[in-house]
């Protein structure tokens, strides 16, 4: 087991006062993470050292670059138990569940065909359903939850017994709940109820807390960030089966350089290389490092070592943050969460409290977190989340439930 500590000494942005005589707690992490000083240094070290555009030069500086873009994609597919040729890079997850819009349904989905999502999901695993219906007039159908905390299964059966559901796409672990779902039993689920219907899973929140094995999982198309993960900011992940890739199921998006085989004045056809076929235009290098060498931080930790670490945090504020007057702590109970612990206040309202705990140094999220359906659902206007990473401590946790009094004093509690 690692220590967060030593960890911490990586990062060095941690290393701050933010008020006077108030250094940094950084409980922020699901918003998106800090990157460890490796990260940043080989990012700049390839700038200085080996910039080039890739595939498309015979010069030393243009193989190196190509070099290094094709190991650290198959570093970055390996680390998600993906083949190199089924990760399409793309920005971020909200990039990646477009493209399963635009390259997928766009083209396989008809007036009359049903999408089913839950409760829970991030606006980037909904909103872009919704607009896939707008276009193809296909119909979305949200599961309800079970005591505000987890995917009702017995609604979900339900809805996937609907005819003609053709798509399933939800979360691996909530960014507002924190709860971990059970994908593999909604998986079996899917294929009993909806066979053939393809699934997406949103794993932002999973793959920098917990072994991800996209292909032990048995989903479709997976999607992931690449700056919740140690990595940097616009790099990201769609992993996509295969053989939807390889029959033509998955199509190309986004056109135009570097995916082309042959171009007319009036039509074109595209490279039989997959990760070619679905990278248009040039690719992020310098963050593709990044995202590699935070897979390598990682890895070297071990993501066993990473969620044991997480659950340990959970568990610890949820028992110290059960103790703080006036708070209601949302969603499942510690053994069920990973990442985050979000609350409500009795008499403070989420940003006011975010505001005083940032006085003290402790940098929080307050607001719906990209979940308004969930928020609204539970009643809630408003919920001030505190999540963590490999450098968060139990100190963290301490100095947040010790801002509190603060919080008290102001508000006469
Ligand atoms: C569960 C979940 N899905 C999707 C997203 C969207 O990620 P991004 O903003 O990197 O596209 C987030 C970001 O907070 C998230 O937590």
């Amino acid at each position: 087991m690692f220590d967060p500590h030593q960890v911490k000494k990586n990062f060095l942005i941690l290393d701050q006062e933010v008020h006077p005589g108030k250094p940094l707690v950084y409980l922020d992490s699901a918003a998106t993470s800090q990157k460890p000083k490796a990260v940043a240094e080989v990012m700049a070290r390839y700038y200085m050292t080996d910039n080039a555009n890739v595939h498309r030069g015979v010069h030393v500086l243009s193989d190196r670059a190509t070099t290094v873009w094709e190991m650290s994609k198959e570093k970055v597919a390996k680390f998600v138990g993906a083949e190199k040729d089924e990760l399409i890079i793309v920005r971020n997850t909200t990039e990646a569940t477009n493209g399963v819009a635009y390259g997928w349904g766009d083209h396989q989905l008809k007036k009359g065909d049903v999408i089913v999502a839950t409760l829970m999901e991030h606006h980037a695993n909904l909103v872009v359903w919704q607009e896939l219906c707008k276009r193809t007039g296909a119909k979305l159908l949200v599961t309800g939850l079970k005591e505000k905390a987890e995917v009702d299964l017995a609604d979900f059966e339900k809805l996937l017994k609907t005819p003609k559901v053709k798509l399933v796409a939800f979360v691996h672990v909530s960014n507002a709940l924190g709860t971990v779902n059970p994908v593999e039993q909604m998986v079996g689920l899917v294929k009993k109820h909806a066979k053939g219907a393809r699934i997406v899973l949103d794993a932002a929140q999973s793959v920098p807390h917990m072994p991800v094995n996209f292909h032990d999982l048995k989903v479709d198309f997976m999607a992931f960030s690449g700056h919740k993960m140690l990595g940097p900011m616009g790099i990201g992940g769609l992993v996509v089966r295969k053989e939807l890739l390889v029959s033509g199921e998955m199509q190309p998006w986004l056109f135009g350089g570097g995916m082309i085989e042959e171009v007319q004045e009036q039509s074109a056809t595209y490279s039989d290389d997959l990760s070619e076929r679905f990278t248009a235009g040039t690719p992020d290098v310098a963050s593709m490092i990044g995202l590699a060498t935070a897979c390598d931080f990682l890895s070297r930790l071990g993501m066993d070592n990473v969620m044991k670490h997480d659950q340990e945090l959970v568990k610890y504020s949820y028992e110290q943050l059960s103790k703080v007057k006036g708070l209601t702590i949302v969603g499942p109970k510690p053994e069920h969460r990973l990442g985050s612990v979000a609350f409500v206040h009795d008499e403070v309202h989420a940003h006011d409290l975010a505001q005083i705990l940032d006085s003290e140094g402790i940098a929080v999220r307050s607001g719906h977190h990209c979940t308004m359906p969930l928020h609204r659902a539970c009643g809630w206007q408003a919920t001030t989340r505190a999540s963590f990473n490999v450098y968060s401590t139990k100190e963290d946790i301490d100095a947040l439930v010790k801002a509190f009094e603060k919080v008290n004093t102001i508000f006469g509690l």
